[in-house]
């Protein structure tokens, strides 16, 4: 059988180690995609970390970009050659009673999540269903394209169905993999561009992706500092911390809701604050295929693009300890 290279990690907490395995055959209504470039999500510690109930080997990564270079039987409408990008949301069956609502995140027959449930792409291949697959514009290159499969829908996807107006002010709390693009998704759709993030040294960038103010949350008081500018009618928290969620939560305005899209620790939040002034705190789930299709297209419209360090995939561990360090600016990409 042919052989391919690939990351896993063996157990929870075991290192990311470079691994020979069989290239693997696509099932039914599932694609063979020849991985060219996956980001390096937060997420991905998850299964490092043995965070989640799942089986272990385990091949991480859900920021998938490639091309397709076999398809299975009962495929329709994808063909060999297609450049294709793969998300957390590992597709879904489109007939049980979820996907009837539409609630295609919550399947409760095909339900799939890449790099999780069904080994990613850190590797040279990965299989997808038809259903996770969202067509690459030409205009992305794979690198550029990887980024928006899990950053970059969560945070487009959030932000458009967040309810806010052109105009309204929405901030995007840290400056990570996903806040990066949150900025730049939130300036492009018309808001009023809150970057919040720790420190002085992210404000040049923050200014440069498109933020109309920089609230420096380690200098003084974020939610004040919220306030102040009239209140937030939407905060995306896309930081690790609780902590850090709760300090800026006291800046959301009238009828504005906090989307709490980092995976982190719980946090105090005050009854009275919401409602007193109809405030919501609500999560956000990535989406699905056609949410990264339509991110990938805004983005090639917009010039909205991830800033990446590129790290070759026998690289990984120095690449992972970038982004898990916060030092990387703003995603680490694995190239195959
Ligand atoms: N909801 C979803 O569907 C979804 C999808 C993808 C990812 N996620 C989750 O979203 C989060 C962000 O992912 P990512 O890939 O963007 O991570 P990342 O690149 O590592 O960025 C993490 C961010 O959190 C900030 N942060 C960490 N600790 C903090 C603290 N104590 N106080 C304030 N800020 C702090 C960091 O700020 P500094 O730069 O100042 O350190 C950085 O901006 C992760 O929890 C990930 O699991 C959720
Ligand atoms: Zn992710």
């Amino acid at each position: 059988m042919p052989k391919m290279r690939a990351v896993q990690v063996s157990a929870p907490h075991a290192e990311l180690e470079l691994v020979e395995l069989e290239i693997p055959e696509p099932a039914a209504g599932s694609v063979r995609i020849k991985v060219e470039a996956c980001g390096i999500c937060h997420s991905d510690s998850l299964i490092k970390e043995g965070l989640m109930p799942i089986a272990y080997p385990r091949v991480p990564g859900h920021e998938v970009a490639g091309v397709i270079d076999a398809v299975g039987t009962g495929v329709e409408g994808w063909k060999t050659g297609q450049r294709v990008g793969v998300g957390w949301n590992g597709g879904y069956c489109g007939y049980c009673d979820q996907c009837r609502r539409g609630n295609f995140f919550a399947c409760q027959t095909a339900s799939k999540v890449t790099g999780l449930t069904t080994d990613g792409g850190y590797a040279e291949y990965a299989i997808a269903p038809a259903t996770a697959l969202a067509r690459i514009p030409d205009d992305l290159t794979a690198v550029e394209a990887a980024p928006l499969m899990c950053a970059g829908v969560t945070t487009f996807n959030a932000l458009r169905n967040s309810g806010a107006q052109p105009g309204d002010t929405v901030a995007v709390h840290g400056l990570g993999g996903l806040g990066h693009l949150g900025v730049q998704f939130a300036a492009k759709m018309g808001f009023r561009t809150v970057a919040i993030a720790r420190g002085a040294d992210k404000e040049p960038l923050a200014r440069q992706l498109g933020a109309s103010v920089y609230i420096d949350s380690a200098a003084g008081d974020p939610a004040a500092a919220l306030t102040a500018l009239g209140g937030a009618k939407v905060i995306l928290a896309t930081v690790t911390s609780g902590e850090a969620m709760a300090s800026v939560t006291g800046g959301l305005g009238p009828n504005g809701t906090i989307l709490t899209i980092g995976a982190a620790e719980p946090f105090p939040v005050s009854p009275l604050f919401l409602l007193m002034g109809n405030r919501a705190v609500k999560g956000w789930y990535s989406g699905v295929s056609i949410d990264s299709q339509d991110t990938l297209a805004f983005a090639a419209m917009t010039g909205i693009r991830s800033m990446n360090e590129e790290f070759p995939l026998e690289r990984v561990k120095e690449a992972y300890e970038r982004m898990i360090s916060g030092k990387v600016r703003f995603r680490a990409v694995l190239t195959m």
